[in-house]
């Protein structure tokens, strides 16, 4: 099975992106599958504009899935923007792209209402998307519930393309959602996002953590009363990291009354903490191996490249696009 996920380098990686993308991107991986993972740093542009912020970001990111244990051994795992022919794709989608389907895109019309500014990359974004998945022939996209709608238009685009050139150039993806972690809360209880300030960032200090947990917003039920465990945000990231006995225990003790938010809070930081004691350690080592971690990118983007460029080849045949180089 082909495999391909991306994420922007807009900012720091979070317990979302870990659970709703990157646990799963670890899990297709260790099955054997042809695992692409990039950077999507073309995309990151559309709300990054800062040259120094986009290098920083890109780097920070790829170390963060090197260091949460994507292997470059494994999986092809590179920088969008190395493989160029993905604005080519782009390109040739948006001429069988009508301009309704891009209106509909629901991350578009959240995005303008939070004051980004409307752009044609923008608005372009889910024909770029298209392009990164079909290019790599990716019968499967792991990702969160946010981004069902981004590979539905990726089917509908391929569709349209091998219909107009009258073969199947393209394959057509479906995404790859767990349920259960499709959504993961932030802080505040609506959907964890970089754009919302409500994440709890993957690389941080343990005190950081503890930190950010503490501002986990609860009602104000007194510790003495008993609390509704099911509408709690402090459970409902607690039910990520607990085992289930843990789970029913502290759910009996909410219901019991007498343990407060403040303890729970107190042992999610710990269960944080534990979870990514390793990844953090290997982070901070890529940290003092740039080098090491370009080395890595460059392979990928070489690989990356073949693969694009044999699609590029088939599609532009198809489409009656003449080369002279
Ligand atoms: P953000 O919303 O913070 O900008 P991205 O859009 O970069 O995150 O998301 C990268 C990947 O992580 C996508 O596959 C997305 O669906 C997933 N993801 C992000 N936030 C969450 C969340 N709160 N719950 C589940 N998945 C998420
Ligand atoms: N739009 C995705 C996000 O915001 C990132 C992304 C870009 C992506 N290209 C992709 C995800 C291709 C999966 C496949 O999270």
């Amino acid at each position: 099975m082909r495999i391909l996920s991306g994420i922007q380098p807009s900012g720091r990686l979070h317990v979302g992106n870990y659970f709703g993308a990157i646990r799963q991107y670890l899990k297709l991986q260790a099955e054997g599958n042809q695992c692409f993972y990039f950077i999507a740093n073309y995309h990151a542009m559309t709300s990054v504009q800062d040259r120094s912020t986009l290098e920083e970001m890109t780097l920070d990111v790829a170390r963060g899935y090197l260091a949460l244990g994507i292997d470059p051994e494994k999986s092809t795992f590179f920088v969008q923007s190395d493989v160029p022919q993905v604005a080519e794709l782009c390109w040739i989608l948006n001429c069988v792209c009508p301009v309704s389907l891009m209106e509909k895109a629901t991350s578009y019309k959240d995005k303008i209402a939070k004051g980004l500014p409307a752009s044609m990359g923008l608005f372009d974004y889910p024909v770029l998307q298209a392009a990164d998945i079909t290019i790599y022939d990716a019968d499967l996209v792991p990702v969160g519930a946010d981004q069902k709608q981004h590979v539905e238009m990726t089917r509908d685009l391929a569709g349209r393309l091998n219909r107009a050139v009258g073969a199947d150039v393209l394959v057509l993806p479906e995404a790859y959602i767990v349920p259960e972690v499709a959504v993961v809360p932030g802080i505040d209880g609506q959907k964890m996002s970089k754009s919302y300030d409500n994440t709890i960032e993957i690389f941080q200090t343990d005190k950081q953590t503890a930190k950010r947990c503490a501002a986990i917003v609860t009602d104000s039920t007194p510790l003495e009363a008993p609390k509704n465990p099911d509408r709690c945000n402090v459970v409902a990231l607690l039910r990520l990291f607990a085992t289930a006995d843990e789970v029913a225990d502290i759910t009996a003790k909410y219901r019991a009354g007498g343990y407060g938010y403040g303890m729970a809070k107190k042992r999610l930081a710990e269960l944080i903490n534990e979870h990514f004691a390793d990844a953090r350690k290997r982070y901070d080592k890529l940290q003092a191996e740039p080098d090491y971690v370009r080395d890595v990118l460059r392979e990928g983007g070489r690989k990356a490249r073949t693969v694009a460029e044999a699609t590029m080849e088939r599609v532009r045949t198809a489409c009656g696009i003449l080369r002279h180089m």
